[in-house]
C-alpha cells in the first residue's frame, strides 16, 4: 500500500466530473486500498479518488473514529437514491481545502447504491456523520466542493488565499489539517 499525494485548491482537477468505473479489478482494488491508507494517514473520514488526481467514481470512508476497530468502506459508482426529510448541521472540512471549515446543512439520512470492492451491487442506509460524509464525497465526484456552499464573496476569498499559497509554495507539499 502507499500514501498518495492529496491535491488541493486551486487544482482544476477538483472541478472535474469523475467518470464511472467500468470494471472492478485488482488495479481498482489497489487504488481503493491506497486511498484508504491515504485517508487514515491524513487523517480524514472520507476521500474521493479525484482528490488523489484520479477522476473516477470511487470514494472511501471511515466515520467510526475508533482506531482499534476501523470500519473502512469502499463505494464504487455511488448513487444516492433517497434522502431523508430531516436535516443535520455539521462543520465540514476537506482534505483538499486545508484549514477551512464550512457549516453545511444536509439531509441526516440517506440510502446509497454502489458496487463494493468485489464489484457486487450493494445498498446501504446511513445516518449522522456517515450520511454527511457520503454526501460530501459524492459531491467531489461531481466537482462540487464545500466552498460552493459559501456566499460568492467568501468563496472568492478562500480561492484567492489558496491561489496565493500555491504561488508562494511551489513544490512544497501542503499541510492537511482535517
Ligand atoms: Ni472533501
Amino acid at each position: 500500500m502507499a500514501i498518495l499525494p492529496i491535491i488541493t485548491l486551486p487544482d482544476p482537477v477538483l472541478r472535474k466530473n469523475s467518470a464511472p468505473v467500468e470494471r472492478v479489478d485488482d488495479d481498482l482494488r489497489k487504488l481503493a486500498d491506497n486511498m484508504l491508507e491515504t485517508m487514515y494517514d491524513a487523517p480524514g473520514v472520507g476521500l474521493a479518488a479525484v482528490q488523489v488526481g484520479i477522476p473516477r467514481r470511487i470514494i472511501v470512508l471511515d466515520t467510526s473514529k475508533d482506531e482499534d476497530n476501523p470500519t473502512p468502506l469502499v463505494l464504487i459508482n455511488p448513487e444516492i437514491v433517497t434522502l431523508g426529510p430531516e436535516l443535520r448541521l455539521h462543520e465540514e472540512g476537506c482534505l483538499s481545502i486545508p484549514d477551512v471549515q464550512v457549516e453545511i446543512e444536509r439531509p441526516s439520512t440517506l440510502t446509497v447504491r454502489y458496487l463494493d470492492r468485489d464489484g457486487k451491487p450493494q445498498e446501504m442506509t446511513a445516518e449522522g456523520l456517515l450520511a454527511t460524509a457520503i454526501q460530501h464525497e459524492v459531491d467531489h465526484l461531481d466537482g462540487k466542493l464545500i466552498i460552493d456552499f459559501l456566499s460568492r464573496l467568501k468563496r472568492d476569498m478562500v480561492i484567492r488565499k489558496f491561489k496565493k499559497l500555491a504561488k508562494g509554495e511551489t513544490g512544497k507539499a501542503p499541510q492537511a489539517a482535517t
